[in-house]
């Protein structure tokens, strides 16, 4: 098992890509803390995973929830080694003159305030600790954005310059900040990515020189490699899971 003995906060744990991550780790054999504003339903993954799974609820756009909730862990668990910072939200595909002010604002808090507030909780725990990996869920819309998502390809971008800025000061530290930039993927935030235009499917995948949309599972695959002792001399990299999207 490549994560034993290890303990990992994945936030946005409910659905999609980080309730996927949140089980691999488990059966790799770490504790999660399943951290998302959706409590029941961040509870029933926990309670499908076992004894090595707690859910808690937490908005990663608010300080105190997020420091609350790394602290929560802590009680469970009493360790901290891995943060998974892959909450995230998006406005619907739509020009960005009709992108409104509260989507763009809710948009950044959860994407990008959501993320830097992640690490803040944890660093303090990790430094005294030796060392840990914080694991941040980007996008290819971050490194090739396309049109209608403009304000939430914004936010990825920021992700990936907030891992790399993270990377170089915490190096230090023993800890390593690593982001993955996901194509498309098969989850419930599909269809707001792709808008309300028919045959926009089609036509992405037309974009995917493998040929298909991502799985949860396979950015779930790479997120336990860069947990794992695998990757201990990988800091600052953007992991593109896309079928070749960004060649
Ligand atoms: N699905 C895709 O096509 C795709 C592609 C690239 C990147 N991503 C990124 O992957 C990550 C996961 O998305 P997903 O596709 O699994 O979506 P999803 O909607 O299935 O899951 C997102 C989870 O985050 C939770 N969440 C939202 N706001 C939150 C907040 N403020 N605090 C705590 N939890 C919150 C939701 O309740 C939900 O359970 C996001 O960062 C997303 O931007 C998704």
């Amino acid at each position: 098992m490549r994560l034993e003995n290890r303990t990992a906060l994945v936030t946005g744990a409910a659905s999609g890509i980080g309730k996927c991550i949140g089980e691999i780790y488990a059966r790799e054999g770490a504790r999660v803390a399943l951290i998302d504003i959706d409590f029941d339903a961040a509870k029933s993954v926990a309670r499908a995973i076992g004894n090595n799974a707690v859910a808690l609820r937490c908005d990663v756009s608010r300080k105190a929830e997020i420091a609350a909730a790394v602290a929560d862990t802590l009680s469970a668990f009493g360790a901290l080694d891995i943060l998974v910072n892959n909450a995230g939200t998006t406005h619907v595909n739509k020009p960005m003159l009709e992108i409104g002010e509260d989507e763009y604002d809710r948009t950044f808090a959860v994407n990008v305030k959501g993320v830097f507030l992640g690490c803040q909780a944890v660093v303090p725990h990790f430094r005294k600790h030796g060392g840990g990996v914080i694991i941040n869920i980007g996008s290819t819309a971050g490194l090739r954005p396309r049109p209608g998502v403009a304000a939430y390809s914004a936010t990825k971008g920021a992700v990936h310059t907030l891992t790399k800025a993270l990377a170089a000061e915490l190096a230090p530290d023993h800890i390593r900040v690593c982001a993955i930039a996901p194509v498309a993927t098969e989850t419930p935030l599909l269809p707001s990515f792709l808008g309300p235009v028919p045959g926009m499917r089609e036509k992405f995948i037309a974009t995917i020189p493998l040929g298909r949309l991502a799985l949860a599972q396979d950015v779930a695959n790479a997120a336990l490699f860069l947990a794992s002792a695998d990757a201990q001399f990988l800091t600052g990299n953007i992991v593109e899971v896309d079928g070749g999207r960004c060649v």
